[in-house]
């Protein structure tokens, strides 16, 4: 498949959104989430306004149709240790539309986004996902960077990686905070209300 991995652009928006709905209702995802809908595609649409790296926001394109079917953005977190505060990427959501999943779309986005997350001098990326699908990219368990998650755990689905070398060094000991866009307790009224508008859309 031919995929392009281009910077998203306002009017990707809108479509961005379905996709990341789609991509994150696979069976059993909304018994298991207990929020009663996705919430990611209200996250993406949350991170537009802050602490999201527009830079960062990228779209898979198909060659073909020029239909967007893929897209990955970050954000600003930092990891906290006594001395100091460590600036870090965070990643995700990132999302393919069902149709086109496994097919390389999901990794198209994830090396375009690592070689220009290099290219603007991010230092490192740590973030919560699959630890079956992202070591091959050369994600770690972040415990062997020695930095926990904000309540001081540490389990293989918190990954990291260093896009600079040895720039982990300074947040050994350190915990982990992303934007409290991803604490899906905190917006779940938020997110109900968004997804209304998607759900209208349905009927
Ligand atoms: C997870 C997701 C982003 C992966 O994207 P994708 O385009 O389907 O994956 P790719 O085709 O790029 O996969 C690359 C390789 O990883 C494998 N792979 C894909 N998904 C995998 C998974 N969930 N577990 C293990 N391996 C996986 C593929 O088989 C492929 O292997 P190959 O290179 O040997 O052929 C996509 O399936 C998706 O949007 N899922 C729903 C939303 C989601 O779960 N997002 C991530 C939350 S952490």
């Amino acid at each position: 498949m031919n995929i392009l991995v281009r910077e998203e652009e306002k009017k990707d928006y809108r479509r961005v959104e379905e996709i990341t709905r789609l991509a994150f209702s696979y069976p059993g995802r909304i018994e298991r989430g207990g929020i009663g809908c996705p919430y990611e595609h209200w996250m993406v649409n949350e991170l537009r306004k802050r602490d999201g790296i527009l830079s960062l926001s990228l779209v898979a394109v198909e060659h073909t149709n020029e239909e967007i079917v893929g897209h990955i953005i970050c954000s600003k977190a930092e990891v906290r240790t006594e001395k100091c505060i460590v600036s870090v990427l965070n990643m995700g959501p990132i999302s393919v539309l069902p149709e086109y999943q496994r097919c390389g779309v999901g990794k198209s986005l994830i090396y375009a986004m690592i070689e220009k997350a290099k290219k603007l001098g991010h230092g490192a990326i740590l973030f919560f996902g699959r630890p079956e699908y992202y070591p091959q990219f050369g994600f770690k368990e972040a415990a062997e960077f020695g930095v926990s998650d904000a309540e001081g755990y540490n389990y293989p689905s918190f990954m990291g990686m260093e896009l600079i070398p040895g720039y982990l060094q300074k947040a050994v000991g350190g915990r982990f905070f992303e934007s409290d866009i991803y604490n899906d307790e905190m917006n779940r009224e938020q997110v109900k209300a968004f997804d209304e508008q998607f759900l209208m859309k349905e009927k």
